[in-house]
């Protein structure tokens, strides 16, 4: 078990317990939540609450980086928020990080809530990713966070 100070995109600071442990994704379940423009949680599903370790009430009305993992480098999220902003989906690998400090991995699509032609908010449904593209992908963020972290 590690603390780190996790550091965010709005300049606010947390810190956090790390422990190098996957909870698998749970199975024939999906992950949805719902944001404002801003990114902060607005909704969320039963199995959201479950698998993020958080109540319900810690969830709602909080950004959504409250289960940013420091695995992930931010030029994923950075791809995520210019492809959502525009309109358009975003598919992706994502590790997440859970209130007690343990990970696991989800496959999201991250679209739009468009009403009358204007963007009011965003959602992602997430799905359990295969075996295969979680490895692929912990192996790129890995060389992606060292590229960011040489920057
Ligand atoms: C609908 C939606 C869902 C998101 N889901 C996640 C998520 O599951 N995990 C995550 O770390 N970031 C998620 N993000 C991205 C966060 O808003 C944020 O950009 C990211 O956690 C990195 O934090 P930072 O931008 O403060 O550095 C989501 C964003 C949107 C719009």
């Amino acid at each position: 078990m590690t603390k780190v100070q996790l550091n965010y995109f709005d300049d606010t600071q947390t810190e956090r317990t790390l422990i190098d442990e996957e909870v698998p994704f749970p199975e024939g379940k999906l992950i949805v939540s719902r944001t404002d423009t801003k990114g902060n949680i607005t909704h969320c599903n039963q199995a959201f609450v479950e698998m993020s370790g958080f109540e319900m009430g810690e969830l709602i009305g909080k950004p959504h980086h409250i289960l940013r993992h420091p695995d992930m480098p931010s030029v994923a999220f950075k791809d995520l928020w210019d492809t959502v902003s525009q309109g358009t989906k975003w598919r992706g690998y994502v590790k997440n990080l859970r209130k007690d400090g343990t990970f696991y991995w989800v496959y999201a699509v991250v679209v739009p809530n468009v009403r009358d032609g204007k963007v009011v908010g965003f959602a992602s449904v997430r799905r359990k990713p295969s075996r295969t593209k979680v490895n692929e992908s912990a192996e790129l963020y890995k060389t992606m966070l060292a590229e960011e972290k040489k920057a």
